[in-house]
């Protein structure tokens, strides 16, 4: 286990008080959740802060599975419902591995001139990172190691274990 629940929530509660103060004058703050692995983090979140908001889910998936492929295109699965135009945005994310798929969706998103455009991640894997990305609320940084629970899958499972667990290479 690399990441307890009760750690977990501890993060999250200063986590929601840090964006409840920064946000504090903000009429509506927009959520925008990463599917798939976001949703447990984004639930947990969005039920603790005090500034009015909304939510929203966008759904990416990145190609490089296939060899040939660029091994940093992000594809765009679902857009959110309504235009972000004006708005205070926050990309609510998992983890940052890599970078891309943030940085994909802050260029998506910054393209349809929000009021202000920010990033909050629970996890980092900085040793990874290809494609820096400024992340403004983190939760965690952690290792070069393959992470699952809280949102978190290998292949679909172990998302819904309550902690953060290190998978170990013999059992993906
Ligand atoms: P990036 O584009 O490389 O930063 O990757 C981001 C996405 O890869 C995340 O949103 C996750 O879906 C997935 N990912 C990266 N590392 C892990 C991990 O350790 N466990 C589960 N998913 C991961």
């Amino acid at each position: 286990m690399l990441i307890s629940a009760a750690d977990i929530d501890r993060r999250v509660d200063e986590l929601a008080a840090a964006i409840d103060e920064a946000y504090a004058e903000t009429e509506m703050l927009v959520l925008v959740g990463v599917l798939k692995g976001s949703f447990i983090f984004m639930a947990d979140l969005a039920r603790r802060l005090s500034v009015p908001h909304r939510v929203e889910f966008i759904a990416v998936s990145s190609y490089g599975a296939i060899e040939s492929e660029d091994p940093g295109a992000v594809r765009l699965l679902m857009d959110v419902r309504h235009d972000v135009a004006g708005q205070d945005v926050l990309i609510v994310e998992d983890i940052v591995d890599t970078g891309h798929t943030l940085s994909y969706l802050l260029r998506l998103l910054a393209a349809r001139t929000p009021r202000t455009l920010r990033t909050c991640a629970l996890l980092h894997k900085p040793d990874r990172t290809v494609t820096d990305v400024a992340i403004d609320y983190l939760g965690f940084t952690i290792p070069d190691v393959w992470v699952v629970g809280y949102g978190l899958d290998f292949a679909e499972r172990h998302r819904t274990r309550p902690d953060i667990c290190e998978l170990p290479p013999e059992l993906r």
